[in-house]
């Protein structure tokens, strides 16, 4: 393991200013703004929230803005409204009926934009296709689609409804396909003949053929065509998309909502047991959502703006879709690798369409310094006048290349730290207020009351290190795991009580108060910027017949920020052979998907245990990382298990 990839971000000192010409055009233009907007929403959070709420479209007002009956919450309790209407029927009515709502384009180089009225038609179009094939409010839709418009009409549509919907990612395998399609209990699935990716096509609908085997929930599969690929059908179940919107009404009155009726539910790891379906509802999503893409974005009317999420994940549900929507915006979609067919794509994308805002994360930006300056100054990149990052700690090396190079050293870059749970940004720089530092997330936004605390729960001293939480609770927060309430208690408001919300990462905050988020706490690795939970790696290895034990951990990777490393045992006396490794990435792949495909696996005859028989991770994590085997290591039962693994090295 290469020591580069280790980062100094104790000694980081470098501030960025935002410039006088951007402060002085942005929503927020001044540190001292901002504290003055911080302020008065600590004072009273419920009024600086409904504020903001009261920017979207309702239906009818709420009673009360929160019902807090800790952990659960409830956010403008009375109210009703619909998200689908809030982002496209509530911009008809002026000149944004016209503007590009959606910029697509696919990886082969074809291309489509929707205005807003042509979104707002094929979502009725879609809602209605799914009302006549029998889904109704409240019932759960599961999503497995490439990166293609559709896939933000299927959200809308159920949105529309009432339907819940839940995203899988489509890089996701069919176990786990079929997983969230049970524990969800999903009636329909939307998804596609395949998708280009690197070149090539792959499939989905084998893949939604494999889980449904076993999903007696669901009744129809909506096929999209997208590349024309052979693919098994069922007559009974299977109905393409164009032959379901096929006549259908473009006119679809969206259904007033109650506010804390269901949007969606997806499916994120948590570090014991299978993944957890992080349920988010309507009002309270909706409004953090759309206040922070704007704030913290800062768009305005003509912006282009690019965040390069799939939506499988939460990103490109309140980033690609729903917050930018509901805000006017133009947001933009590319379905492919950001190599293909060359590695300079996505610097062509942001010529080709003028984008100004971008929004990526650490992983993609490692991976862009390796190929090299030359791709992005071969294009004209001077478009751009945002850059925001998501999903991991940026090394400051990483943050000083994207703000060189890709922002030609004129924009402000806001790093946002913030989870699926959490449904929007909850510690960012507002770019025209806040000095940045390469590494920091800076302060937590408006109305979100973070703190970084010791294991009693007591706020440590700035500079001293800690946990994570939020002490308040604020309208995007989960409102529970989906059917596991005691899950939701248990994993998110035990640790320091019911009242307060912990996050699972470490932090300290800095003589100027700001925010260093410095990783998960937990067994949960973070991967290209998603989380793996160890557990479910392990559980995928130790299926297959020659394992009889596995441990997982992390270890610092140049792009991906972690790596896997597995440390197996085999059964009985077997030798790994020659095809070994090959067979258990391959397990790996077929029960999670290629994202958790293990970096390195290392053969071993025993695992570092305690005396009660507990896998020591906190050892194997130091031998994965190359380095000393730190710490206590009193309660190891035989030290020679760890001593044989470093001399393998
Ligand atoms: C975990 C959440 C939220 C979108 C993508 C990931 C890490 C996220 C940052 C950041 C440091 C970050 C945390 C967090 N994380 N953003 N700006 N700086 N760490 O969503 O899969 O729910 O993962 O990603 O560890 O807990 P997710």
């Amino acid at each position: 393991m290469s020591k580069d990839t280790i980062e100094s971000r104790l000694v980081e000192k470098r501030v960025f200013k935002p410039s006088a010409l951007f402060s002085k055009q942005a929503r927020v233009g001044s540190a001292a703004q901002r504290e003055k907007i911080t302020r008065a929403a600590a004072r009273d959070p419920e009024r600086y929230w409904a504020s903001e709420a009261k920017k979207l479209l309702w239906r009818k007002p709420w009673k009360k803005t929160l019902e807090w009956k800790p952990p659960f919450a409830k956010w403008f309790v009375g109210g009703a409204l619909n998200v689908s209407e809030n982002c496209l029927d509530r911009h008809l009515g002026g000149p944004r009926r016209n503007k590009a709502a959606l910029i697509w384009e696919g990886e082969p180089g074809d291309s489509r934009t929707l205005t807003y009225q042509q979104l707002h038609r094929e979502t009725c179009r879609f809602a209605n296709a799914l009302k006549s094939l029998g889904v109704k409010k409240g019932d759960r839709v599961a999503v497995y689609m490439p990166l293609v418009p559709e896939a933000a009409v299927a959200m809308l549509a159920c949105a529309r409804i009432g339907a819940v919907h839940s995203v899988v990612f489509g890089g996701f395998s069919a176990d786990s396909l079929r997983d969230r399609i049970q524990d969800a209990k999903a009636k329909l699935v939307v998804t596609a003949d395949g998708g280009f990716r690197k070149g090539q096509k792959f499939g989905l609908k084998q893949q939604v053929d494999d889980a449904v085997k076993d999903c007696p929930s669901v009744r129809k599969v909506v096929v999209l065509k997208r590349t024309d690929q052979p693919i098994a059908w069922h007559s009974e179940r299977d109905v393409w998309w164009h032959e379901a919107v096929d006549g259908q009404s473009a006119v679809c009155d969206p259904v007033p909502l109650d506010a804390e009726h269901p949007l969606f539910i997806l499916y994120t790891s948590g570090s014991t047991g299978k993944p957890k379906g992080v349920l988010h509802t309507t009002g309270g999503y909706l409004t953090v959502a759309a206040s922070t893409v704007e704030s913290v974005f800062d768009l305005k009317e003509p912006d282009v703006y690019w965040c390069t999420a799939d939506v499988g994940w939460i990103t490109g549900h309140s980033y690609v879709v729903y917050g930018p929507l509901a805000a006017g915006a133009t947001t933009l979609m590319y379905e492919g690798a950001p190599t293909c067919p060359g590695p300079d794509r996505f610097w062509a994308i942001v010529e080709k369409y003028g984008v100004s805002v971008f929004y990526t994360a650490p992983t993609a930006i490692r991976a862009f310094i390796r190929l090299g300056d030359a791709h992005p100054n071969k294009h004209d990149l001077s478009s751009l006048r945002l850059l925001g990052t998501v999903g991991e700690p940026i090394n400051p090396e990483a943050w000083a290349w994207y703000h060189r190079v890709i922002g030609g050293g004129r924009c402000p870059i806001v790093d946002t730290y913030w989870q699926t749970e959490t449904g929007a940004i909850m510690i960012s720089p507002l770019p025209g207020a806040t000095p940045t530092k390469p590494g920091s997330a800076t302060l937590a936004m408006p109305g979100i009351d973070a703190a970084v605390v010791d294991k009693d729960g007591k706020e440590v001293p700035h500079g001293t290190g800690g946990f994570l939480v939020v002490r308040k609770p604020w309208p995007s927060m989960l409102r529970t795991v989906y059917g596991d309430p005691a899950r939701y208690k248990k994993q998110y408001f035990s640790e320091f009580g019911p009242k307060v919300y912990f996050t699972g990462d470490g932090a300290r905050r800095d003589k100027d108060g700001y925010f260093w988020v410095l990783g998960r706490v937990d067994d949960v690795i973070n991967v290209s910027g998603h989380r793996l939970s160890t557990m479910e790696v392990e559980s995928a290895l130790v299926g297959h017949p020659k394992v009889a034990e596995a441990a997982v951990v992390g270890m610092p990777h140049a792009v991906k920020g972690q790596g896997i490393t597995a440390f197996v045992t085999l059964k009985g006396g077997l030798q790994p052979g020659n095809g070994t490794t090959r067979e258990l990435v391959a397990a790996v792949e077929k029960a999670i998907g290629a994202i958790a495909r293990p970096d390195r696996i290392r053969f071993t005859d025993a695992l570092p245990k305690t005396r009660s028989g507990k896998i020591m991770r906190r050892l194997l994590r130091n031998v994965a990382a190359g380095e000393e085997v730190s710490g206590d290591t009193t309660t190891l039962e035989d030290f020679s298990a760890i001593a044989k693994l470093q001399a393998d090295e």
